[in-house]
Order: C-alpha cells, then structure tokens, then sequence
C-alpha cells in the first residue's frame, strides 16, 4: 500500500505535499518522493529510507533542492513490485521527463505493457509496475492530458489509484481510481488537494470529494470536473469532515500507538453513545427487514479485525443462538463459501480498504449475501459497497497496531449480538440491560488498567528479552491470546504464538524453556480450573508463566510467577478489558527494544494489496 498526494493552486506546492505525505506515512514508509511542474519540465526528488532514517526524513532534505512550484505530486511507499531503492520510488516519469504520476495498487498487466515499451524504445529506470503509467501516458498523449490518461485507463488491468501531470499543462493534474482510495480536497484559494486519505488534506480543507471506483478527476485553473473513463461527465458534491485534524496528530505522546491505547475509554463510549435508546433497547441505525430471516452469519476480516470477528462469532451463537462462523477474508473467497440470501455476511475492517476483506464482501454479494460492514472510516469503500453499516467510532487510528479499533469492534461485536438476540427472543430484556449496564461501565475500568501502567512495564521489560514467547487461554481468552500474540510479534520482532491451552499438550510444550515467557490469558470463568491445569503444565517444564486473569482467580497466584490482576469483569466481556494490559506490554516491549513502534518494519497500515 502507497500514500499519494497531488496540489495544485497558488502556493509553494512542496512543503503542502511534503505535509500531506507525513500524514499519509501510516500507509507506507519504505520510500517517498515529490515531483513538481516547472517550465523546465517535471523536477522530482525522491528516495528509499536509510539504516534507521525514514524515507520521509531523508526526502525533508531535499525538498530545498526543487525549484518553487504551484503544481506537483507526491507519494510515500510500501514496496510490491520491486524492492524500496531510490530508483522504485514514485514519482516515475516517461523518457522525455515530460510526464510524471504516482501510484498506489497493482498493474496486473504491468509486465506485458512493460515489454512492448521496451520494444517500442522505452526505457525503464525502475524495477515498479507503475512506471508504465508514465510511459503509456506519453505515448498516448496527443494535446489532451484527460484524454491520454483515459488511454492509460484503458490499457491497465488491476487496482489502482493514479494522480498525473505533464509540463505540457501547468496547473493541470489527472486523477483516477479503481479498487483503490482517492479523494480530492477543495481548498479556500482556488486550489485542489488529491490524497489517499483525508488526515492528508484536513489541514487545508473539510470540504472532500470522494472518488467512486471508475471514476476520473481533472483539476486546472482552480475547477475541477468529474468523469467516467469513457469521458462521460458525472457531477459530483463535496462531504464535509466534521472530525478533528488535531485527533490524527499525537498529542504530545511519543507514539501514536500509546496515545491510541489511551483513547479506548473515550472511542468505547463514542461508539455506544445513541445505541441504546432510553427505554434499554438497542437502536443500530439499520432498517429492521436487513435482519429477518437471517439463518447464518459469516465474519470475513483479516489480521486483528479477523481477532474480533472470532470474538463475534461467540457471542452470536451464545446470545442469539445463530450457526456464526468466522472466516480469513483471504482465504474465504478462494474456497466456494456456501453463502445466500438467508446469510448475513460482516466484513470488520478498520480501514474499510483491506482488498482481501473488500473482495470477500464483493464475493458475498456477488452470492445474494446480505453485506454489513464493520469500520471505523465513513466514506471508505466497505462503507460504500455494504448494504449496511456500523461505524466504530474509534477516530483516526494511526499507529500500524491496532488497538481502539480493535477494542471498538468487540463493542460492535456485542451490541450485534445483543441486539439479534432481542430480536430473536434469545435473550431476555433484563438480562440484555444488565450486560449493557456492564458494557457501559467498561470504560472506568479500562482507564483502571491505564493508571497501572508500570506494573506493566516490569513484565515487558522482562518479555523485551525473550526470543519466543506463548500466549495461552481457552474460549474467549484464547480469541483474546491470539490478538495479544499478534500484537507482540508486529512491533517488537519477538517471535510469539497463541494456542488454546488445552492444546500445548499435544506438541508445542516441546518448545517450552525456562526462557520462554508464556503469558496466560485467564477469565473465563467455567473453564479456570482446566487453564489452571495448562498453567502447571507450563511450570512443570519450567517456563515463566505472566498471567492476565480476574480478581477471583486467586489460586493462581500460588502458580504463575506474576500475575495482572484485571478489574472485576464478566465472562462474555473480559476481552475488551483484557487485550488492554497486553497491548500495553506488546507497546513496552517494543520501546525497550528500540523499535519504530508505530512503523514496524515490512508492514503497512492498510494493505490494499491481495
Ligand atoms: C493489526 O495490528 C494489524 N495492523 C492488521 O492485522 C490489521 O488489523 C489488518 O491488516 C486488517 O486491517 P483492517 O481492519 O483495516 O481491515
């Protein structure tokens, strides 16, 4: 997945891209680059990032280097086709340096085009699939940039987001999209902000165009026009961003990830404000028929999102009693999934952009599924494509881990199954307020948890050494392992593995050390005695045992070598209270081992790629 930004106005356009990249870094960081239309042609600066310099750092002492412009186009990288050198940042160029765009997906057919260019007497400066769109432009360019770029659209197969200019047209940049997001910001003078995301432009502008896949945008001379690729006109309006830009900025913290840790009690009570009426009842916003009949529901995510969804799957079949299951998003479209009308399909995705998670909703469509998207980004493609959707109200998450949105989803994931529960007559009235008073409760005991940050810091100052580390639990807690462990491995490298306790038995206490920290995930009540068990077995091969368990646990004090004591909290809702000591202790670990914890390394905030 890639960043890019497009200006063109009155002002110096290089510190307004330069400005927008840095918000887009979360996308994208291996190399960055900025081009801009003088009269001399297209001047571009651009590089992969250094042995512990990022590429945004590295591009700052460049931008001097570029002439003043009021035109240009930017663009930070996360590598697919070619590894993170300097030559493979965008923005690429055609030969005569006329021409010049950035990317952001994959050119399917880049390979075919690349040959016949070459046959043609191209040459190409980088190992990318995007630098045909450079090429091609030129070659199709006859007076009309518009019009080449449609030429372009035509050739290419795959999913993209394009932005283009060419010396031939000062002030002009082209714009496409398919399968990938693109916005267009309108500025206050007569000028034109093209981004990836809105944190990009919200600086400068509220007021957004969001492009629809199939669409093209052309701004010059402070106008913009909308079309089709075949040059059919569309009209399009702005949406106004009514969220902050100071919420994506980190707020005197030193990672976005901790500032973000610390944002699940206000994003919890966000996304529960106005879903549950006066009366207790559960108010989703969604129309009563998009449920009835429902006899299956499907959870399609990737990565901590798919964490979620297993938590959702649980609480839909215990509470509303519905046949649920949980998919890899992945995985699901390739295996034929026995989905109809009658099956509820709920793609989670933080970014609404994941293409693995997008190309299983479509797939579900595409079967007569009825499609509600979980996210926490109005305006992004989940959104638009569901039939229905529950937003998380998590605000902008930056940081590359997930955490309030993943805490906001198993928010989501209770009220769904809360309310079909209701629905259905599964769950009494009663019974539903006393889990919703509960629920309401949980973010006084998460900020609980917050206060107690150093006895955290101890254990992941221990965890910081191991090589390998296993998270263990049964049930929900073993859902809840498996995020922990995730959250681990992506930002301090150690190697870490989540397994249903009972199943360390069957091999990978092999593995057990007594430098393997085992961290044991222990809240369920009806099966405490049987993790307890696991624990001794951990213990009797000498491994350090950390456990996480609720207040009413005590015997475990007796076996684990350090226990966090989580505030008091029921079984079907310990998950959101108990990711949060983990994530804390994934975030420590990381510092004490010096890593770039919001940007760790080979991953990307978003991933728009399949
Ligand atoms: C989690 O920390 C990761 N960033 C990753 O697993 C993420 O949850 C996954 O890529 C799905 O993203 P989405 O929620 O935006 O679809």
């Amino acid at each position: 997945m890639c960043g890019i930004v497009g200006y063109t106005g009155s002002r110096p356009a290089g510190p307004l891209l330069f400005d927008g990249l840095q918000k887009l870094e979360y996308r994208g960081y291996d190399s960055a680059g900025i081009a801009l239309l003088t009269p001399e042609g297209v001047q571009t600066v651009k590089n992969a990032g250094q042995k512990d310099v990022m590429a945004l750092e590295v591009l700052a002492g460049k931008i001097s280097l570029l002439p003043e412009s009021v035109t240009g186009i930017g663009h930070t990288r996360w590598a697919t086709h070619g590894r993170p050198t300097d030559a493979n940042a965008h923005p690429h160029s055609d030969g005569s340096g006329e021409f010049a765009a950035v990317h952001n997906g994959i050119i399917e057919n880049y390979m075919v085009l690349r040959e016949r260019l070459q046959s043609e007497g191209c040459v190409f400066r980088s190992e990318t699939d995007s630098e045909v769109i450079a090429h091609l432009l030129a070659r199709h360019y006859s007076g009309d940039l518009a019009e080449a770029l449609r030429l372009v659209l035509a050739e290419i197969e795959g999913s993209f987001a394009i932005v283009a200019m060419s010396s031939r047209h000062p002030g002009q940049l082209v714009a496409a999209r398919q399968n990938v997001p693109l916005i267009v910001g309108a500025g206050a003078e007569n000028e034109f902000f093209i981004a990836s995301d809105i944190p990009a432009v919200l600086k400068e502008t509220r007021d957004v165009y969001v492009l629809e896949d199939g669409e093209m945008a052309v701004v010059a001379g402070g106008k913009i026009s909308f079309s089709d690729f075949a040059g059919t006109p569309r009209a399009k309006t702005t949406m106004r961003v009514t969220w902050d830009a100071v919420a994506a900025e980190k707020a005197g913290y030193e990672h976005f990830m901790l500032k973000e840790i610390d944002e699940q009690p206000r994003a919890l009570r966000d996304t529960l404000y106005g879903r549950v009426d006066k009366s207790g009842a559960i108010n989703l916003g969604i129309r009563a028929e998009f449920f009835s009949g429902v006899s299956r529901v499907v959870l399609v995510a990737c990565g901590t999102a798919y964490h979620a969804g297993l938590i959702g799957r649980e609480l839909l079949e215990r509470w509303a009693r519905i046949p649920a299951e949980t998919a890899i998003a992945s995985e699901f479209r390739y295996r034929r999934p026995l989905v109809d009308e009658r099956t509820l399909v709920v793609a989670v995705s933080q970014s609404g952009e994941t293409a693995d998670t997008l190309a299983a909703l479509r797939e579900a469509r595409k079967s007569g599924a009825r499609v509600l998207a979980v996210t926490n980004v109005v305006g992004s493609t989940a959104a638009r494509e569901a039939d229905e959707v529950l937003f998380t109200w998590a605000g902008p998450e930056i940081a590359v881990a997930s955490t309030k949105a993943y805490t906001t989803q198993l928010e989501i994931m209770v009220l769904l199954a809360l309310f079909l529960a209701t629905d259905r007559g599964r769950l009494g009235r009663e019974d539903c307020a006393s889990i919703l008073a509960e629920l309401k409760a949980l973010p006084a005991k998460i900020e609980e948890i917050l206060a107690r940050k150093a006895e955290l810091q101890r254990i992941a100052a221990y965890v910081s050494k191991a090589d390998s580390a296993f998270f263990i639990g049964r049930g929900l807690d073993w859902a809840v392992a498996l995020e922990g462990a995730l959250k681990l491995k992506e930002i301090s490298y150690i190697h870490a593995e989540a397994y249903a306790a009972g199943e360390l038995k069957h091999g990978t206490l092999a593995l057990i050390t007594a430098d393997t920290p085992v961290l044991a995930v222990v809240t369920q009540k009806a099966l405490y005695e049987k993790t307890l068990s696991n624990v001794e077995e951990v213990k009797a091969r000498e491994g350090r045992v950390l456990a996480i368990a609720r207040p009413d646990n005590k015997g475990l004090a007796a076996s684990a070598d350090e226990v966090f004591w989580l505030p008091e909290v029921s079984d079907a809702l310990a998950p959101i209270v108990t990711i949060v000591p983990l994530q804390i202790i994934a975030y420590y670990a990381a510092v004490q081992r010096g890593n770039h914890v919001d940007k760790p390394r080979n991953l990307a905030k978003t991933v728009t790629t399949e």
